[in-house]
């Protein structure tokens, strides 16, 4: 016969037990906020930026409202999207369903990823976004106007560009020459480049911020213990697998992306729409 006391030991192992499921397997939207300060803007001054990364198509809520009304209640300044907004064996449609959504937010801009490029269909693909007035930034950089203060926002295609490219082109030097101009421009400068393991190369451009994904947080993640278990380009025990990395240059900000694959679940790594704040201190 079951004594009381065993009874409440078994409900509270049960309820302890449930609660823990719940957070490892958690697979709703979060929102993750990262404030920045800089010495490059005044203390009047600030911008918002959301990341959004590694969607592959995925629709969250009908025709995407879930995710667009977790943007939208951000009220960014602009939204960058970093490669892996489409998939090459996804529909295109959740990627349609989600820029209707999130149009009329803010300015939208976007780079490639590798899955884009794997498509085949590269210039269907970004004339999809363009169709959107989503800005498709190419080893380019526009300047950008917010709250009476200027910006730069660059972009870099994906590395797998190298595909559409002659043989002895090399991802790191065009980048490299891309933003070689930048050094003389004055403003606080972001770069959108989907691949978080290229920091290096980041370092040696003229940029303030880095903002990337494909990493997917590192698919299992351990939270305070292990910050990922596998990342793509990584391999295992990613360095850069999400979060904030601060060096001497640059802030760069890796998101653990909105990916979704039922093959591939997420463990204590919830799809993540990421919200960035930098704010002046000058
Ligand atoms: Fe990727």
């Amino acid at each position: 016969m079951i004594t009381q006391k065993k009874m409440i030991r078994n409900i509270f192992i049960l309820i302890i037990s449930t609660v823990a499921l719940m957070l490892i397997f958690y697979n709703g939207l979060i929102e993750r906020n990262y404030t920045i300060y800089t010495d490059k803007l005044l203390k009047n001054q600030s911008m918002r930026v959301v990341l959004i990364a590694d969607l592959h198509s995925h629709i969250y809520g009908k025709n995407q409202k879930e995710i667009a009304d977790l943007i939208r209640k951000q009220n960014p300044d602009l939204i960058g999207l970093t490669g892996d907004i489409a998939d090459d064996r996804v529909p295109i449609d959740g990627t349609e369903l989600f820029l209707q959504a999130i149009k009329d937010i803010s300015p939208i801009y976007y780079v490639t990823g590798n899955h884009e490029i794997w498509s085949g269909e590269l210039d269907y693909i970004k004339d999809i976004f363009r169709n959107y007035g989503v800005t498709v930034l190419e080893n380019e950089y526009e300047r950008v106007n917010i709250n009476g203060v200027k910006f730069i926002i660059g972009g870099v295609d994906d590395p797998a560009i190298e595909l559409y490219k002659e043989n002895n082109f090399d991802w790191g030097k065009a980048v490299y020459q891309a933003f070689l101009e930048l050094e003389e421009k004055p403003g606080y400068k972001i770069l959108l480049s989907h691949r978080p393991e290229q920091v290096d190369i980041y370092k040696n451009l003229n940029f303030d911020m880095v903002l990337s994904g494909h990493s997917h947080g590192g698919q299992v993640r351990i939270p305070f213990l292990v910050n990922g278990f596998l990342s793509a380009n990584q391999g295992w025990f990613p360095k850069y697998s999400g979060g904030v990395y601060e060096y001497d240059n640059i802030t760069h900000i890796v998101s653990r992306g909105l990916s979704y694959n039922p093959k591939r679940p997420r463990i204590f790594n919830p799809p993540e729409v990421v919200v960035v704040d930098v704010i002046g201190t000058k």
